[in-house]
């Protein structure tokens, strides 16, 4: 593995990738147990610094790391400093000086943990900043295509929705190309982003053509609190245009499965009948969510404490 942060899909290698997907196998069959737990990270503390409100990375990532019988700290900003205005950095360096083995960020600004793990000796995950990246959900997404399909190369991967302003597609689309996979985006003209196909991906103005013959369809969620009738002329519409139903699911092959990051729109991005049963893995996504975290912080927070020796 190159350095000991997590920032991004961009960062890592294919091998590098292998290795926390090798991981999170062993991980899983910890989360199969009857005692969830083993000492691996006891006596590691995680602090998760989360800037923008997140309900199943954050407590992913605490199951993870207490599964791992680290001690997790959860940082409010609205309850700290913060409201102090104390900048970002300064709150970042102060956690440091506590001397966490891991710092897990989520932020609305792009850059964000990468400026931050600049400054700290603690490795520092992303967990989502901004539109840039989301390393942790496409990893996630990786492992359960491969329980699934029990390969990623070769496969054929459609991502349908806010190509331009998702962090979950820009990991994920690094990441199935690493793997090997062929990517392909689906969505209205305004929110696919200009000379996407630069990025390795083929783009469709049509569901139909885009889903044809995939293996896999994910879905993103339409970020209705942004939209407000700037991106698509109405929800109904796109729900009409770019919803998956099973009707459409047709032109995906016959075993094709059916991903999303979740939180789902039930009725726009997936019909009610799709959100939570096969061939859609939603909350596989969620279960492989825990071991895959589990997987990069013993990577990460048990390297730390080694080189520190
Ligand atoms: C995503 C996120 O926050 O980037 N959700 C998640 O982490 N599961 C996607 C989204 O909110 O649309």
């Amino acid at each position: 593995m190159n350095g000991i942060d997590l920032l991004g899909m961009e960062d890592l290698s294919r091998a590098d990738i292998e290795t926390f997907l090798e991981t999170a196998t062993h991980m899983q069959e910890i989360g199969r147990r009857d005692v969830k737990k083993v000492p691996t990270l006891r006596g590691r503390t995680i602090v998760n610094l989360f800037f923008e409100s997140s309900t199943r990375t954050r407590t992913s990532f605490e199951i993870a790391g207490k599964r791992l019988s680290a001690d997790v700290v959860n940082f409010t900003p609205s309850a700290s400093s913060l409201s102090k205005s104390e900048s970002i950095l300064d709150t970042a360096k102060t956690l440091d000086a506590m001397d966490p083995d891991a710092v897990v960020i989520r932020h609305g600004v792009a850059g964000v943990p990468k400026r931050i793990a600049d400054e700290l000796s603690a490795p520092v995950i992303n967990a989502g900043d901004g539109a840039h990246e989301h390393p942790t959900q496409a990893l996630l997404d990786l492992l359960t295509v491969y329980e699934e399909k029990e390969r990623i190369d070769g496969l054929t991967v459609t991502i349908i929705g806010d190509i331009a302003h998702s962090r979950v597609a820009r990991s994920n689309i690094q990441g199935f190309l690493k793997m090997g996979a062929e990517v392909r985006v689906a969505g209205p003209p305004t929110m696919i982003p200009a000379q996407v196909e630069t990025l390795g991906v083929k783009a469709f103005g049509s569901l139909r053509e885009a889903i044809d013959g995939a293996d896999v369809v994910m879905a993103l969620r339409i970020q209705r609190e942004r939209l407000s009738g700037a991106f698509v002329p109405s929800i109904r519409e796109y729900a009409a245009t770019f919803g998956l139903d099973r009707a459409k699911l047709r032109f995906a092959k016959d075993d094709a499965i059916v991903m999303h990051p979740g939180p789902v729109n039930r009725g726009v991005e997936l019909a009610h009948d799709l959100a939570d049963r096969r061939p859609s893995v939603v909350l596989d996504q969620v279960r492989n969510g825990v071991a895959l975290r589990m997987a990069v912080l013993y990577l990460l927070a048990g390297r730390h404490r080694e080189r520190a020796l």
